[in-house]
C-alpha cells in the first residue's frame, strides 16, 4: 500500500536516475514547494545541489532573512543569496500590464539563474517546485478552453539556449501531498504551514505601474493582515491570504485634516488546491479593526476594502 515514507525513497531514485553525478541548481523561492523540492534533492544528491535564492525586489517583511537563515542555519545545503533587486525593479519600471510584468520576471529569472550556473562547474539541471496544478493552469482551465490565463514563470520549460535540462521532482503532486512529503522530511511545522507566495511576488498584487514607495506600502499593509490573521488564530484555515494595493488614490479626513492616499484590498481565501478558491467569511469585527490598524500604522493608505470574489470567476492573485 502507498505512503509517503515509499515516495519519498521512489522520488528520491529517480532524481538520481535523471542527474547521474551531474550538478544541479535550484530556485528556492522560500515557499514550501521549492523548499521541500530543494531538500528533496539534497537526500538524492548531497552537495552536487547549489540552492539559489534571489531577491527579486518583490519579497514580503522580512522574507529574505528568513529564508536565508533557515537554508544556511538548518540544512547546510549550500546557498547564494542573489541580491537582483535593482535587475528586476529597473526593468519593470513603468510596465504594467499583468503579462508583460509575468514574462519580465519569467525572462530576469532565467537570467539570473543562467549566470550563477555558468560559475558553477559541470552544472546541468535547473530544478524547480512546480506542482501538477500549476502545470495544467498554464495550459488549459478547468477543462474549459485552452487558454492561457496567467504565465507561470516557473512552467513551460526553459529556452534552449539555457542549456540546463528540468528537474521537477513536485511535478505529480497536489499542494496537500507537498505538504505531506515535507513532514516526511522533516521540514519544521510553521514552515510547512506557510501560505503558498507566487513567484512574481509582490509585483502581481500591485495592479498598475510598481514603484519602490508602492511596494514598501503594500509590505506594511501585508504584515499587518497577516499579524491580525495569526492572533485571531486563523492562518491554519486560510489557505492564502494577502493585502493587494489598488492604483487608485481617493479622499479620506484624517484628524481635522483631508488625506489624499492609496485604497488596499485585503484577500483571503479556502482551498484545497489553488484551481478553486472561496473567499474567507471574516467576522465584521475582525474587518473592521484590521482595517483600523492598517488605516492607523500604515502612511499611504487611507481606505481599506474586503475581496469577496470567489475563484471562478476571480482568480486568487489579482494579476
Ligand atoms: P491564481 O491567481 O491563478 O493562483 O488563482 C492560484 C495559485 O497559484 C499561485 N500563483 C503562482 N505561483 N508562480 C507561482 O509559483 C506564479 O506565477 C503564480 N501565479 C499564481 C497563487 O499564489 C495561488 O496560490
Amino acid at each position: 500500500d502507498w505512503t509517503m515514507g515509499a515516495y519519498r525513497e521512489e522520488a528520491i531514485q529517480k532524481i538520481r536516475d535523471q542527474v547521474g553525478d551531474a550538478k544541479v541548481i535550484c530556485g528556492l523561492s522560500g515557499g514550501v514547494d521549492s523548499s521541500v523540492a530543494a531538500v528533496l534533492i539534497h537526500e538524492a544528491i548531497g552537495d552536487n545541489l547549489t540552492c539559489v535564492f534571489v531577491d527579486h525586489g518583490l519579497l514580503r517583511q522580512g522574507e529574505a532573512d528568513e529564508v536565508v537563515t533557515m537554508f544556511r542555519d538548518h540544512y547546510n545545503i549550500p546557498l547564494i543569496h542573489a541580491d537582483e533587486r535593482d535587475l528586476f525593479l529597473g526593468e519593470l519600471d513603468g510596465v504594467s500590464d499583468p503579462e508583460v510584468k509575468r514574462k519580465t520576471i519569467g525572462r530576469l529569472f532565467i537570467d539570473v539563474f543562467q549566470k550563477h550556473a555558468n560559475d558553477i562547474e559541470g552544472a546541468a539541471y535547473l530544478a524547480q517546485g512546480t506542482l501538477y496544478p500549476d502545470v495544467i493552469e498554464s495550459v488549459s482551465f478547468s477543462g474549459g478552453p485552452s487558454v492561457t490565463i496567467k504565465s507561470h514563470h516557473n512552467v513551460g520549460g526553459l529556452p534552449e539556449k539555457m542549456g540546463l535540462k528540468l528537474v521537477e521532482p513536485l511535478r505529480e503532486l497536489f499542494k496537500d501531498e507537498v505538504r505531506a512529503l515535507g513532514r516526511e522530511l522533516g521540514l519544521p511545522e510553521s514552515f510547512i504551514g506557510r501560505h503558498p507566495f507566487p513567484g512574481p511576488g509582490l509585483a502581481i498584487r500591485c495592479p498598475g505601474e510598481i514603484t519602490p514607495e508602492k511596494l514598501e506600502i503594500l509590505r506594511k499593509a501585508d504584515a499587518i493582515f497577516i499579524d491580525q490573521i495569526r492572533k485571531h488564530g486563523l492562518y491554519d484555515e486560510i489557505w492564502q491570504a494577502f493585502v493587494a494595493l489598488l492604483p487608485v488614490r481617493t479622499v479620506g479626513v484624517m484628524g481635522d485634516g483631508r488625506t489624499y492616499d492609496y485604497a488596499c484590498a485585503m484577500r483571503a481565501v479556502t482551498s484545497v488546491d489553488g484551481m478553486t478558491a472561496d473567499y474567507y467569511p471574516f467576522s465584521h469585527d475582525f474587518l473592521g479593526e484590521t482595517a483600523t490598524r492598517i488605516i492607523n500604522e500604515v502612511r499611504g493608505i487611507n481606505r481599506v476594502t474586503y475581496d469577496v470574489t470567489s475563484k471562478p470567476p476571480g482568480t486568487i492573485e489579482w494579476e
